[in-house]
């Protein structure tokens, strides 16, 4: 499939804005591995990077972009980029990391800013002052917001009463909730919320970190429609119109997992797939975070 068609395939926003189905993972891809994978990941036709304070690698994607967007005759509106405000710049110090994300990516603004997790660095999960710092880190993100830095505002790992509780009390609402997602972790009350309240579902682990390519029953799909298993966990999202975030640091695993917008899963597929869930996380768990 052309690039140019992969890029094409985007979901819309309720801020208006089209965000791909597809974008590169970038949790654990080294500073010194991203100019490669971002190259391999242009070349492929992803348009979409998902990147984090956390991650340490925003001011290297910010470079890399500069760098190699003008090989693709691509410019930074081409593009969409996310990043996440750290667990330790939760509460008053939000502002500050978000504007701290802004100068490492060497960008006016965000097309997309999530709080990365419900929690605080260094506060236990029950201490009930998460909640406020949860409150105080977005109202930081409206105002950024409505000054246009941030382009989209949303959520990360909030579960259904982190959910429940910012749509009482935001001026703006949340765009976007990415959270842990793949056929062993269905998250049946979080998607039905977003869908209630208009928040674009995000899918992120859906490869199961790896662990979810040796599965038998994704295995046996792939060899039944002449895919890989990695391609069968992707497709099985984007046809149920959840974006993913797959990461790789190999351009010939990227340019695969770009692979998923020619084929069609079966109903019977699909429901083999669904029904393989069983709770099961690859990632961290945010359910005690009060
Ligand atoms: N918001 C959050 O809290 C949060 C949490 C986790 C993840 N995320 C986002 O979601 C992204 C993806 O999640 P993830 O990094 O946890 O894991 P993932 O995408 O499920 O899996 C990545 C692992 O699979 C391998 N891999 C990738 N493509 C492959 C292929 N085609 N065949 C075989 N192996 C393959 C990668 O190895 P190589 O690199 O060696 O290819 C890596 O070890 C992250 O990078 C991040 O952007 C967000």
């Amino acid at each position: 499939m052309a690039s140019s068609v992969l890029a094409s395939q985007s979901v819309l926003l309720d801020t208006g804005a089209q965000m791909p189905l597809l974008g590169l993972g970038m949790y654990k891809l080294a500073a010194e591995e991203v100019h490669c994978a971002v190259d391999a990941a242009l070349a492929a036709g992803y348009r979409a990077f998902d990147s984090a304070a956390v991650y340490q690698n925003e001011a290297k994607l910010g470079r890399a972009l500069m760098e190699l967007l003008p090989k693709y005759g691509l410019t930074r509106e081409n593009v969409f980029i996310t990043s996440k405000l750290g667990p330790r710049d939760q509460g008053e110090k939000a502002m500050e990391g978000a504007l701290c994300s802004l100068s490492q990516l060497g960008m006016d603004y965000i097309d997309l800013y999530l709080i990365h997790w419900p929690g605080t660095q260094g506060l236990d999960v029950a201490d009930q002052h998460n909640s406020g710092n949860r409150a105080q880190s977005w109202a930081a993100l409206e105002d950024l917001f409505i000054q246009g830095k941030l382009k989209a505002i949303g959520v990360s790992n909030f579960m259904p009463a982190h959910m429940r509780e910012l749509m009482l009390s935001c001026k703006i609402r949340p765009a976007v909730l990415q959270v842990e997602f793949h056929p062993h972790l269905c998250q049946a009350e979080l998607r039905s919320m977003c869908k209630e309240w208009g928040v674009c579902f995000q899918a992120y682990t859906s490869l199961g970190k790896g662990e979810l390519l040796t599965d038998p029953l994704v295995v046996e799909v792939a060899k039944s429609c002449s895919r890989t298993p990695a391609q069968v966990l992707l497709r099985w999202a984007v046809q149920q119109g959840i974006p993913v975030l797959p990461k790789s640091s190999k351009p010939e695993r990227i340019k695969e997992n770009a692979g998923i917008f020619d084929f069609t899963l079966c109903e019977d597929h699909m429901e083999q797939l669904s029904a393989l869930e069983r709770g099961r996380r690859f990632c961290w768990d945010p359910s005690q975070v009060v």
